[in-house]
């Protein structure tokens, strides 16, 4: 099936502002939301307390980048993201949380260029499924691997894949649950927006592909269902 189009995708965000500004809930139709936003400001806080740089890629509404803010107050944020409404929203929230700078940039993360051994710490919450090609997924991974400093972390929160299709089913049925208390009467709608705009990977050819660009260690910090959270380490 020919998936949505970047154009499709940017103006499908544009209109669901509302949906990505809450980080007391966090995203409704993502497993575990305000639970995995917490794990990774405090996976972050522990294993890099100094951090000074922080960038957001596919920050949304800025839901991760507001989260790190109440553990890194200091902290300058670069946010990227596709939609304009998306980005003026996280511009707006992310200055009022932090008292360091924000730069906020609307662009296609495939092919922005983001800077040479500059950030500590990188996030992309439910974002990166919108990758498509082995060739898009390597280069946004090899592009924040030389973008980060040594001893930098790479965050992901994503919708995963299963690694055969009867685990596909099963973590599908899982979600589906979560769904139906979370989003009844939009079950159908979100199911439609999956199958036409998603193009998820499984959760270890992320971590492979982690270790591929550079990252020395990789680990898994949550799973529940077909979502999962995990974090890449560059040492080097
Ligand atoms: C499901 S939302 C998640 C937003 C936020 N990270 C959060 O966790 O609340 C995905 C976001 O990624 C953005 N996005 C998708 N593909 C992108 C791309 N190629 N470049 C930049 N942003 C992208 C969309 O515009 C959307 O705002």
């Amino acid at each position: 099936m020919q998936k949505s189009s970047i154009d499709s995708i940017r103006q499908n965000f544009n209109e669901m502002v509302d949906r990505f500004t809450n980080i007391e809930t966090g995203q409704a139709t993502a497993i575990d939301s305000p639970l995995c936003m917490e794990i990774v400001a405090q996976t972050a806080k522990a294993m890099c307390p100094e951090a000074q740089t922080i960038m957001d890629l596919g920050c949304g509404g800025g839901n991760y980048a507001v989260k790190m803010c109440e553990v890194f107050p200091n902290a300058d944020y670069t946010l990227i993201d596709l939609s304009e409404n998306m980005i003026r929203e996280a511009e707006r929230r992310v200055s009022a949380a932090t008292k360091g700078a924000v730069k906020a940039i609307c662009a296609d993360y495939k092919t922005i260029d983001f800077g040479y051994q500059k950030y500590d710490i990188i996030t992309a919450g439910t974002t990166l499924h919108h990758l498509r090609t082995a060739q898009e997924w390597e280069s946004v991974f090899g592009r924040v691997y030389d973008s980060l400093k040594r001893g930098g972390l790479f965050f992901v929160n994503d919708i995963v894949i299963g690694e055969t299709p009867e685990i596909d089913a099963l973590m599908l049925e899982g979600w589906k649950s979560v769904l139906r208390q979370n989003v009844p009467g939009e079950v159908d709608f979100f199911l439609k927006k999956y199958e036409t705009e998603d193009t998820p990977q499984t959760l270890n050819y992320q971590l492979d592909l982690m270790r591929e660009v550079g990252f020395s260690q990789t680990s898994v910090l949550h799973k529940h269902f077909n979502f999962a959270t995990f974090v890449g380490v560059k040492l080097e």
